[in-house]
């Protein structure tokens, strides 16, 4: 069962916009009977149905609401109910223009689209206040209801003057004093030195104002964290005061930059997400690869089973272009959520809308309106297998692998200049080192700087170019007890507010590394460096492997070198090295290496790491392993997830499990 819902079985369902559909009942009897049939048995409601909700200000109207959640429930469907905040109706905007968003050039948004209101607007937050309320008083007793999904996908800052000064009160509150925060960000570079909290304006846009102080930017995302969170704090005060004690989430986006999303653990009962993976767009392995690196570190954020709150069918409406998932796709990438700790699969959408935007956005309903689309089907027969799984959700993926993915350290990498001003590469390096260190077949956790090491065996950190949260001071002592850990080129130069550290870099850990860095090359695209092999790398290791964009170059005092620079001024320096430090190892890696070497490295350290497999055997590439325990009870059991990434069928030998794997199909072990 999962702790934080109740829920014995996985959810199985998504968002859904009866609101659309008032004026035409045959269409919501339709919906229920199509529902039932296809295992449906969660759907999630009013994302954004406030101009129904509240038609005219202060005049609230939710019985029509009301009675579609009771009839799904008499139908064994629950109900995610929605705050409907991430839009807002008309009157609203005619009335207080002010809880339109102020963009980064400091125009003030006009009424449409969503997603964009001001996180301090008073009047905002006592709209939203007032409705969220309300509906809580409303549902408070409803047992259908299950969950609370605040909002939609927040998301974005606004640069407006009250905005503007609660993010001078923020840093006022974090540093203080105003000499503290001008030597932190070493304001006297051109001249930027404040004389109060008072004169700090927000960054602008590159043709209008400051927009390339690292440091301005860095706070300013910080600060739009800590403001979400506040508003998303308000909205979940207001169902508080309504009464209601079901659990809340709101939920996040792939990847996504804009916020520090690991600073919500504490204010949402459970995570959830919403992935929208480009299958097909490249080797549906990398996608699937991708995508499961989400998937961990969406559970790492609570160290818990999270939700797949949204995830397409098939093709969406919106990416540049738009693909039809083929056959088999649908329930790879659902098994795939289950696999990775999710206790939900659910779609945006339910039913095709007529109009609007999204018409053309895949559905489990679309506009034939039957049972007889081959997404429905497929739909149905995920649905169908993950409700005869019986009663397992809750289980958890054990993980002795910790993968440092940073948020604030990528802000200091994006933002900042040289050594390559377009794509540094953090993304494409974090996937090739996430994929090897998988393809051992063990699960990995995906954390921050402020995360604890403890528990880990091996520690992963791609491009650790920022040091917070006291990390070099953790790896110290991880590497000391006894932990082995893999540190990559651009690593340990800059703290929390992107200055660099004085003397040796990585700083506080050249001891443990042995070695130093000197300098950092940036390579033209257009050009392919290698490494080559010395008499001290494992046998497993290839004579050469290849490497782009960026490299280190180091002074070696302990280490032993594996690998050295094949290339340029710095050919025969050393570029991989590894180190014993107290109990442990410490390797680096001095270079954007190809995919090959991390898969040698990976299977070389897991062995000697004695990471335990999950599964061991003859798997081929274009398989994705996973484990997790299903169920919690007293018949909870690891089971392991074979899961082909591709059209062709294949043949796997393992102790667990021998025989073939069709196109896209999921084998649990
Ligand atoms: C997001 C939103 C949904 C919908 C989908 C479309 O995830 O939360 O409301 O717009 O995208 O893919
Ligand atoms: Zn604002």
């Amino acid at each position: 069962m999962n702790k934080v819902l109740g829920n014995e079985k996985y959810i199985f369902g998504g968002d859904y916009n009866p609101d659309q559909w008032l004026k035409m009942p045959e269409i919501l009897e339709k919906d229920i009977e199509l529902f039932k049939e296809a295992g449906v048995n969660c759907v999630s409601l009013a994302i954004f149905a406030w101009s129904k909700l509240e038609p005219t200000e202060g005049q609230y109207d939710f019985d029509w609401l009301e009675k579609i959640v009771n009839k799904l429930y008499e139908n064994g469907i629950s109900t995610i109910l929605a705050t409907p905040t991430a839009a807002r109706p008309k009157w609203m905007v005619d009335k207080y223009p002010e809880v339109m968003r102020v963009n980064a050039d400091r125009r003030r948004q006009l009424f449409g689209m969503r997603h964009n209101h001001c996180q301090t607007s008073k009047v905002y937050r006592e709209k939203t206040a007032a409705i969220d309320r309300k509906l809580s008083e409303r549902f408070k007793d409803n047992k259908a209801v299950i969950l609370w999904h605040i909002n939609n996908e927040y998301g974005g800052e606004c640069y407006c003057e009250t905005c503007q000064q609660a993010f001078r009160d923020w840093l006022k509150d974090r540093y203080k004093d105003i000499e503290t925060l001008n030597d932190a960000w070493c304001t006297q570079f051109w001249s930027h030195t404040y004389l109060s909290f008072d004169q700090i304006e927000a960054p602008g846009i590159p043709e209008n104002g400051e927009w390339a102080m690292n440091p301005l930017v860095i706070n300013w995302k910080r600060f739009a964290t800590y403001i979400t969170i506040d508003f998303m704090k308000a909205e979940i005060a207001a169902v508080r005061e309504g009464g209601s004690r079901a659990p809340v989430t709101t939920n996040f986006m792939y990847d996504f930059g804009g916020y520090n999303y690991k600073k919500f653990a504490d204010e949402v009962d459970i995570v959830s997400w919403d992935n929208y993976s480009r299958w097909h767009k490249l080797p549906d392995i990398e996608i699937a690869y991708d995508t499961a690196f989400q998937h961990d570190f969406m559970r790492s954020i609570k160290k818990a089973p999270y939700l797949l709150m949204e995830s397409c069918p098939t093709a969406v409406n919106w990416q540049s272009v738009s693909k039809l998932r083929c056959p088999g796709v649908l329930e790879a990438a659902g098994m795939q959520a289950i696999a990775h700790g999710s206790d939900s699969v659910q779609y945006f959408q339910m039913r095709q809308s007529r109009a609007g935007m999204e018409k053309f956005h895949g559905a489990l309903i679309d506009h034939y309106g039957t049972n007889e689309s081959r997404i429905y089907k497929e739909c149905k027969s995920l649905g169908l297998r993950l409700d005869d799984m019986g009663n397992v959700a809750g289980g958890m993926v054990d993980a002795k692998v910790g993968f440092i993915y940073d948020r604030e350290n990528i802000w200091g990498i994006e933002h900042s200049f040289g050594p390559r001003n377009k794509d540094m590469g953090i993304k494409g390096c974090t996937n090739k080192m996430y994929t090897a260190i998988r393809k051992q077949n063990v699960n990995v956790d995906v954390i921050d700087c402020e995360d604890s090491l403890d528990g880990y065996k091996l520690v992963i950190a791609p491009m650790l170019y920022m040091f917070r949260g006291g990390i070099e001071a953790k790896i110290k002592s991880f590497v000391e007890n006894g932990g082995t850990v893999i540190l990559t080129y651009w690593c340990g130069q800059v703290d929390e507010d992107d200055r660099t550290f004085l003397g040796k870099t990585p700083y506080g850990i050249t001891d443990v590394l042995g070695l130093r860095h000197t300098e950092i090359d940036g390579l033209f695209d257009e050009l392919v460096y290698h490494v080559e092999k010395t008499e001290e790398a494992p046998a497993c290791f290839k004579s050469s492997y290849k490497y782009d964009k960026l490299c280190n170059l180091i002074e070696v005092s302990t280490a032993r070198v594996l690998m050295n620079h094949g290339d340029d001024f710095y050919a025969g320096t050393p570029a991989v090295t590894v180190n014993e430090f107290g109990k442990g190892k410490a390797y680096f890696v001095g270079a954007d290496l190809e995919q090959d070497f991390y898969l040698d490295l990976m299977s070389y350290v897991a062995a000697e790491a004695e990471l335990q497999p999950y599964i061991t055997g003859e798997i081929p590439f274009c398989v994705e392993t996973s484990s997790r325990i299903i169920g919690t009870d007293g018949d909870a059991k690891e089971v392991v997830f074979l899961q082909n990434f591709s059209k062709e069928e294949v043949e796997i030998s393992t102790d667990k499990y021998k025989g073939k794997l069709k196109a896209y199909e999921t084998v649990l072990c």
